[in-house]
């Protein structure tokens, strides 16, 4: 781990890094992925005969064997897959895929990019094509749907990641009637945090118009209220966390929990390019869910967390220790099943899944509020078919599930 980090460093220094293509990180990877990947074959080529020996063997997921059939053959060429993600919590599971080599055990080779926010995030696949696979906030994944990109996934539930802030010495959020100024709510537009904002100013009664909103990244708007110039603005962790640390003065003010809205971050993929490639997909979601079942295995927490902390030095973000930490303790994930569960469709909820619902009261909030044009129905944009997929491939099933099998020690 030690090596790890210290290359990583290397590379930090060596590369441009504002939404830059990260792929610099394939010589870590290469080197790290070659042990793994051998070690792993066997595991992923092994069919098993009984529910006793599939958890037998997956209790010693990193066995050697010689046994070289399946999905994972290091001679296949690989694929090239672009993913995009953002310098946040939801980001840690594809730093993991690519830096335990999971990518590579499932034949694809990954270029990640990684984006400030999910407005420009979602603009540069609806315009461009610049990504396949995608992670990002709910306000992204419902502005994503009539662009041609699906939410296949949720990556986390994130409803107090999300904070509206107070500049340094705001200790109190307005009240309705209070006189409002120009810019004076700072926020990043198309954003969780756009959200955010909206909803607790609506759950306060404050009718603001769009002059009483400054616009900008996540940097500019903790500039706006360093600077005086904005009185509150809505961050995300761990950029929330890095201001909040910066300016003892200032405090957190409003989340998800307060004003009673479930704020999710959604796993999305180009339409164009999921429907000609399914196996591609439900491979990039398999390691994702890898990623996730890792996270939340405590045995091999302190490790993963030097993987956080190595994967925030490399975007170029530096939360605390306890900070990072913080993000495993109060944001939820879903491993496979729990997500089938939260987006299926069936008898008990009427044809809308958990996720539907949740995905409907955003929706209709920002249509409302005019920052999108209409809904559109959930089962547009939103499917549980790729997670169908894998739940119905029993190598991919397993794949999605080794996290909880790690021990102390596999992860160096
Ligand atoms: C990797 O992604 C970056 C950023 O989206 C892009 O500019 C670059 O062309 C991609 N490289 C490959 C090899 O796909
Ligand atoms: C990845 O992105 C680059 C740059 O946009 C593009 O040239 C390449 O074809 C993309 N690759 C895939 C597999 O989509
Ligand atoms: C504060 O507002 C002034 C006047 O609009 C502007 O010139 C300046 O760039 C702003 N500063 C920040 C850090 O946003």
């Amino acid at each position: 781990m030690k090596l790890l980090a210290s290359t990583i460093a290397t590379l930090v220094v060596s590369l441009p890094l504002s939404n830059a293509n990260l792929n610099g990180l394939s010589g870590v990877r290469g080197q790290h992925a070659a042990k793994k990947t051998r070690k792993l074959q066997g595991n992923m080529g092994m069919r098993f005969d009984s529910a006793e020996e599939e958890l037998a063997a997956m209790n010693e997921p990193f066995a050697e064997s010689e046994e070289e059939d399946g999905p994972a053959e290091s001679s296949e060429p690989l694929t090239p897959i672009n993913i995009s993600i953002q310098p946040a919590y939801h980001g840690i599971p594809v730093f993991l895929g690519i830096q335990m080599g999971w990518y590579e055990e499932l034949g694809l080779d990954v270029n990640i990019s990684v984006w400030d926010s999910g407005g420009p995030q979602v603009r540069a696949a609806a315009e461009n094509d610049a990504w396949d696979f995608g992670v990002a906030g709910c306000n992204p994944n419902i502005i994503a749907g009539p662009l041609g990109i699906s939410t296949v996934g949720i990556s986390n539930d994130e409803s107090t990641a999300n904070v509206v802030v107070g500049g340094p010495g705001v200790t109190s959020l307005p009240s309705a009637g209070d006189e409002l100024s120009e810019g004076m709510f700072a926020e990043t537009p198309g954003s969780t945090g756009d959200l955010l904002m909206r909803e607790c100013l609506f759950v306060l009664g404050i009718e603001t118009d769009e002059s009483n909103f400054f616009f900008g990244g996540q940097g500019d708007v903790i500039g706006a209220l360093e600077s005086g110039n904005s009185s509150y603005g809505a961050l995300w962790a761990p950029n929330s966390y890095i201001y909040l640390e910066d300016n003892q003065d200032a405090v957190a003010l409003c989340n998800g929990i307060d004003v009673g809205v479930t704020i999710p971050g959604g796993l999305m993929v180009r339409d164009e390019w999921a429907e000609e490639n399914p196996d591609l997909a439900a491979r990039a979601l398999a390691v994702y869910l890898r990623g996730v079942t890792t996270m939340q295995n405590k045995a091999v927490r302190s490790e993963v967390l030097t993987y956080a902390r190595a994967f925030y030095d490399y975007v170029g973000k530096e939360p605390s220790d306890q900070d990072i930490e913080r993000d495993f303790l109060t944001r939820p994930t879903f491993n496979l099943d729990h997500l089938c569960s939260l987006m299926s469709r069936d008898f008990t909820n009427g044809g809308k899944s958990t996720i539907d619902t949740v995905y409907d009261i955003i929706a209709e909030f920002l249509a409302d509020q005019g920052t999108i044009e209409g809904v559109q129905p959930t089962d547009e944009y939103l499917t549980d078919e790729y997670l169908q997929y894998i739940s119905a491939d029993a190598d991919l099933r397993t794949y999605s599930y080794l996290g909880y099998h790690a021990t102390p020690g596999d992860m160096n």
